[in-house]
């Protein structure tokens, strides 16, 4: 069924956004409502700056179904996720048009390094433009969120914070920013040990934990103290403290999911040995600590000043392919249509 969108749209029903992945240095590990998207904790999180995915999507009132390209290949999983996606968005408009979908990275999909995040909020932002939605940031957030729970904070730029919230509904399950990007100006060192796309997506990860792993009570009992604990930390930028209680939040989140049968183990020899170098330089005074995702890649977050040792220690790890660098950057924002290559 084809309708007119219900605010005074014109055509052509076309947007560019771009958003920065994020990587969460409270975790977010488990749902408490899979149709929502809902988490059974909180998260905290920055947003990246030179690491980005570019969507372009254009909405054709004739058009029947989603034709959707990432990096230039159509995965028929991926499309799914979009369309399914997307739906949200054309259930807000009233319409049920089909839209072409483009997107890019300029850094590797699916392998840790939260595309989702960054990918699911850059396409709320083009599609709810395309379709002349006019949507606050924390409405945007929420369609986020429900496409991929981490995108929810990929929205926002600087330090942000996912709320567990307490509605049914889940409309105050949504991100805030909590310092911007200036006011503390950290900088991450993202050390690549695979470029292979990981054997188990989140959700999976996620459900497997939530079904079969001993800690998850433990998991979501520790979890508000912890977010008190970097919300603080953040506030009074006490490096120390965001450091010791972010690789406690990482290390805590990788036990619990290794606990699940059969156990998630998303490191390899390189991770580990990156976890050791980073926790060796703290241990000489160099102001960094790590996290690690649902995927093998390293994130090294580091005061200005030590970002160049930081990242010749991670390229000396035997087993490290690459190593990026970038400062914390902003949130999703829209972009001219011919930046992305359709
Ligand atoms: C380990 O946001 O990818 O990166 O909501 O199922 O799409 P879905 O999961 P996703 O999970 C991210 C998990 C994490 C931790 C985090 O980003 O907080």
């Amino acid at each position: 069924m084809t309708r007119e969108p219900r605010a005074d749209a014109h055509g052509p029903f076309h947007a560019a956004s771009q958003a920065q992945p994020n990587i969460a240095l409270i975790k977010y590990w488990g749902k408490r409502d899979a149709a929502l998207n809902l988490p059974v904790v909180g998260s905290i999180s920055i947003t990246l700056d030179s690491l980005w995915t570019r969507t372009q999507v254009r909405f054709t009132p004739e058009q029947t179904y989603d034709r959707v390209s990432l990096n230039g290949r159509s995965d028929e999983a991926e499309a799914k996720r979009v369309t399914a996606c997307l739906n949200l968005l054309r259930e807000r408009a009233g319409v049920a048009w089909g839209a072409d979908v483009a997107s890019q990275n300029n850094f590797p999909t699916a392998a840790g390094l939260a595309s989702s995040a960054s990918g699911f909020a850059a396409l709320v932002h083009a599609g709810a433009n395309a379709l002349n939605l006019q949507l606050s940031d924390a409405e945007l957030s929420v369609l986020a969120r429900r496409c991929s729970g981490s995108a929810a904070r990929s929205i926002f730029g600087g330090y942000v914070e996912w709320a567990h919230g307490q509605r049914a509904d889940g409309t105050d399950s949504v991100a805030t920013p909590l310092l911007d990007a200036d006011a503390w100006p950290l900088r991450v060192a993202v050390a690549i040990t695979s470029t292979a796309a990981k054997q188990i997506g989140s959700s999976e990860g996620m459900n497997r934990t939530a079904r079969t792993s001993p800690y998850q009570s433990a998991w979501i009992d520790t979890q508000e103290a912890d977010l008190a604990t970097a919300r603080d930390a953040i506030h009074a930028r006490d490096f120390d403290a965001l450091a010791l209680i972010s690789e406690h939040s990482c290390l805590k989140m990788h036990a619990l999911a290794m606990a699940s049968q059969p156990g998630l183990l998303y490191w390899n020899g390189a991770t580990m040995e990156c976890m050791h170098r980073v926790r060796a330089l703290r241990q000489q005074g160099v102001p960094v600590f790590f996290t690690v995702d649902a995927g093998p890649q390293v994130k090294a977050v580091c005061a200005p000043s030590a970002i160049e040792q930081v990242k010749a220690a991670l390229r000396d790890v035997p087993g490290v392919l690459d190593v990026h660098d970038t400062g914390l950057g902003a949130g999703v924002r829209a972009i001219a249509k011919d930046a992305v290559e359709a």
